[in-house]
């Protein structure tokens, strides 16, 4: 099944037998939908792709930390990669194994890397001289070597937004390719790591093969240098970044072609082979399902102001990114307008879509946006006290509601109201509680 599916004659839209309108009958709006067919579809379609040499394939968590997607990957094999103590906590909570755990990201507290340690995670990615440092410094007081894998920046130019393109010597992501084997050779005398792999991670989002071939090629040829220096590389992680296809005319990167291309030099490793990829997994699979509040039409453009907005998907505002947009169930090929689809929020930049063609839009009608599922949730914020939004997964004709919408009190329930001003005004309250309204 792929999902969406439309009816062809109302023109109404399917997640996985739902329709799309009974969900947000039930759940409210904006609302987070996952298609349990499509993410483990492209969970196996990356398994199937690179089978012949078993890799593992660890869920970038990052791109969504929902306990529900976490369980189904890990029930079909997945490891996860982490990149902090919360990511860390998640996935224990989830079931995951941590001798399937990796652990990335620049910038790990000592109470983290000691957290990582404690369960014996299969490897920290080292990012710098210093991490290494204290890495070793904390497995030193539980007496053990901790595993690490250094994370070496290929300088790859990866045709992706600069945001999200991590293998440039420019970024702010690993050790420098030609600095790789001096830092290896320190990390090998360090009492208390195990140098055990390398760590290479471009970027994300990317959909041509060919970075992904050149640094794999740099990867290789560095592992045997390594390797010639007496280390010992078994592990090879290879990142993630598998682009998809956000806009009509962009194709996914070519899944097949990318293992047709990268199998010989991955046979030829001899290591465990790690992938980590995030967006390619669950991006397609989730929707931001959304209703339209109002049609503004202003002197140069209508608006279609919606009730989802940039904290519940962020990518539209800060990368421009593009997002299809569905309407649900409008029959016949009538005239077309052209819209931005904004929210509520006030800012310039909150967008979902900008100059989308529809059939005249009117308020309650539901839009569907597409590919929200990495980087969505995970990115979704409180901005202008907005309780961030539910999640359903949705499997077999039935919708789980997998995460609650979250209250205002929720919110608020963080805040404390320090002692000078208690008493201070005409009422004593705490932030807390509500004002209470008399009948
Ligand atoms: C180290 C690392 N691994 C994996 C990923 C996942 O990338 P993607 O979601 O594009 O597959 C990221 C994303 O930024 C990353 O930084």
């Amino acid at each position: 099944m792929t999902a969406p599916e439309r009816d062809p004659r109302s023109q109404a839209l399917k997640l996985d037998g739902v329709p799309v309108a009974t969900l947000a009958r039930r759940f409210g709006t904006p609302l987070y939908v996952y298609s349990h067919s499509t993410l483990v579809a492209n969970y196996d379609r990356i398994r199937q792709a690179f089978a012949e040499i078993d890799p593992l394939i660890a869920f970038s968590t990052k791109s969504n930390t929902n306990g529900t997607i976490l369980r189904i990957l890990l029930e079909r094999g997945a490891g996860l990669d982490i990149v902090s103590g919360g990511e860390l906590e998640r996935a224990l909570r989830a079931g995951a194994d941590p001798a399937r755990i990796i652990y990335a990201g620049v910038g790990k507290t000592r109470e983290e890397i000691a957290a990582a340690l404690n369960v014996r995670i299969l490897a920290f990615n080292v990012e710098s001289p210093a991490e290494a440092e204290a890495i070793n410094e904390v497995a030193s007081g539980f007496g053990r070597k901790a595993p690490v894998a250094v994370r070496v920046n290929p300088d790859v130019a990866a045709d992706t937004h600069h945001y999200i393109s991590t293998g440039r010597k420019e970024t702010k992501f690993g050790i420098p390719y030609h600095d790789v084997r001096r830092l290896c050779r320190r990390l090998a005398r360090m009492p208390h790591l195990r140098l055990i792999g390398v760590h290479a991670h471009i970027g994300s989002q990317i959909t041509q093969t060919e970075p992904f071939v050149k640094a794999l090629e740099r990867v290789v040829q560095l592992t045997h240098q390594l390797r010639r220096d007496g280390l010992t590389i078994d592990l090879v992680n290879l990142g993630g970044g598998f682009g998809i296809g956000y806009e009509e005319s962009t194709q996914p990167i070519d899944l097949e072609e990318l293992a047709r291309r990268m199998m010989p030099m991955l046979r030829e490793l001899r290591a465990q082979v790690i992938f980590e990829p995030g967006r390619s997994i669950v991006g397609p699979a989730g929707f931001l399902l959304t209703r339209v509040l109002y049609i503004k039409e202003a002197q140069t453009k209508c608006f279609a102001i919606v009730d989802g907005a940039m904290n519940d998907l962020l990518r539209p505002s800060l990368y421009s990114a593009y997002h299809r947009i569905l309407l649900d169930g409008r029959p016949g090929r009538g005239r077309r307008r052209v819209y931005d689809v904004v929210g509520p929020i006030c800012e310039t930049g909150d967008f979902l879509g900008k100059d989308r063609p529809f059939p005249p839009l009117k308020p309650d009608d539901l839009l569907l946006v597409c590919d929200a599922g990495a980087y969505g949730m995970t990115m979704a914020s409180n901005y202008n006290s907005r309780p961030r939004p539910a999640e359903v997964l949705v499997r077999q004709d039935k919708a789980y509601l997998i995460r609650h919408r979250e209250t205002i009190d929720q919110i608020i329930g963080c805040e404390e109201i320090p002692p000078f001003l208690n008493g201070s005004g005409a009422e004593q309250r705490s932030a807390r509680s509500p004002r209470k309204v008399r009948a």
